[in-house]
């Protein structure tokens, strides 16, 4: 994250600006309105991504003075992994509406900026092909759960995800149907249908609907997708609509996973501790980025009384409105073990591809390190880093 910030020092004109408000806004202008609105649109009126995005104002760093610190240690260690840094990539689907290079410039970013890339199961790249461009990185699978009477889908997704050394595995609870999403209703675009960056559909997100639909046409998935059009209202015969799984069913994820597995969506104490139960190794809380439900409780406002309840019995993570490196100290100090990024670095994909996503990705790294060590605390630690370090802004 060095380069980012020590090129801003000599004065050099970036040529991908610094702030998250100038990356949303030349992604907007970079983008068409279709995958503009994917991307920058929420659940309903976007109440909920504008209260994740609030609830950081309403708390405050603490700095403290005169405190010995060099360089502030970011290592963490969650899963049973050694990161070099306390935040990951949310997975996103779709990437091909962005840039071309799609999700392996997503890949080989995060492996170069040495930060967990998490795969969406909505991908437009295959399983194989995203872990081969992050071959030496950390990388993490996230599953759209099929509904049981898919549970063979649903193996052969997780096997094909162990044996290209995905560690961990992300499972995403809020999504069984889609939000209101107006501006997607408004340009009639469903991200299970992998479009180009005009926006026109050239085939299934991998791998559910591809599995499917090669199993249902002769075992193949065809070269040519334009095969694929007349199949157009397929995608909701596999994953959608409705949830047909309870907590009991985490069983069959944990015969059929050898590594970690996290919920992705907590917001309550009641289901934190569920997960608990079912012997999850983590959670993620998180709400979709707004989403989903429309006028939900702020994601950062559910984060300490979790960590209360179950932080020293698996891992808590935190995502939902994380744009600054004072946001990542905020999560951090209320709790989390690591922060993910969401719409930013697919705003930096959108701008400049592989080095966007390093650029908006490096920038937020070098915030969060100048910021620790303005606020006088040495490391991302809770012995260093904990809610002392904050205090609630009276509104
Ligand atoms: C998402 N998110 C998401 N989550 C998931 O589990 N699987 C997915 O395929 C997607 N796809 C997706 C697409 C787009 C365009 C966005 C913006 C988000 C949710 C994502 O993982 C994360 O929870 C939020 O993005 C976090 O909120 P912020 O950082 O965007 O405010």
């Amino acid at each position: 994250q060095g380069s980012v910030y020590e090129a801003g020092l000599r004065g050099e004109k970036p040529s991908i600006p610094y702030s998250y408000e100038a990356w949303e806004e030349l992604a907007h202008e970079k983008l068409p309105k279709t995958s503009w609105g994917y991307i920058h649109g929420s659940a309903g009126a976007g109440t909920t991504d504008q209260a994740n995005k609030d609830a950081f104002k309403r708390w405050g760093i603490i700095p403290s003075r005169l405190i010995p610190t060099v360089r502030p240690d970011l290592t963490t260690a969650v899963l049973g992994r050694q990161l070099a840094y306390p935040i990951a990539l949310a997975p996103v689907g779709v990437h091909s509406i962005f840039h071309p290079d799609k999700e392996f410039a997503v890949a080989k970013a995060a492996e170069e900026v040495g930060v967990p890339y998490t795969m969406s199961t909505a991908s437009s790249t295959s399983i194989e092909d995203a872990a081969a461009a992050n071959s030496n990185g950390e990388r993490w699978y996230q599953l759209y759960w099929p509904q049981k009477e898919h549970d063979s889908i649903t193996k052969s997704i997780l096997k094909r995800a162990r044996a290209s050394g995905f560690t961990a595995l992300v499972v995403t609870l809020d999504t069984y149907i889609l939000g209101w999403r107006p501006c997607d209703l408004d340009t009639g675009y469903n991200p299970f249908l992998i479009a180009d960056t005009t926006g026109v559909a050239i085939g299934m997100s991998d791998p559910v609907f591809r599995e499917q639909w090669a199993a249902d046409h002769g075992g193949k998935y065809p070269d040519d997708e334009s095969q694929l059009k007349e199949s157009a209202p397929y995608w909701d015969r596999v994953v959608f609509p409705g949830v047909s799984h309870s907590w009991e069913d985490l069983k069959f994820l944990k015969e059929n996973w050898d590594g970690p597995i996290v919920l992705k969506g907590i917001q309550t104490v009641r289901d934190a501790k569920k997960a608990v139960e079912a012997g999850m190794d983590g959670i993620i809380i998180s709400n979709h980025g707004g989403r989903q439900v429309d006028g939900c409780v702020p994601s950062l406002d559910c984060l300490a009384p979790i960590v209360d309840a179950v932080g020293d019995k698996l891992d808590v993570m935190y995502d939902s409105g994380v744009r600054t490196g004072s946001d990542v100290i905020k999560a951090l100090a209320l709790g989390a073990k690591l922060v993910f990024i969401g719409r930013p670095y697919i705003y930096g994909l959108a701008i400049g591809g592989q080095e966007g996503v390093k650029h908006v990705l490096g920038a937020i790294l070098a915030d969060l390190d100048l910021t620790l060590q303005l606020s006088g605390i040495s490391s991302v630690k809770s012995q260093d880093l904990n809610r002392d370090c904050i205090q609630r802004i009276p509104t």
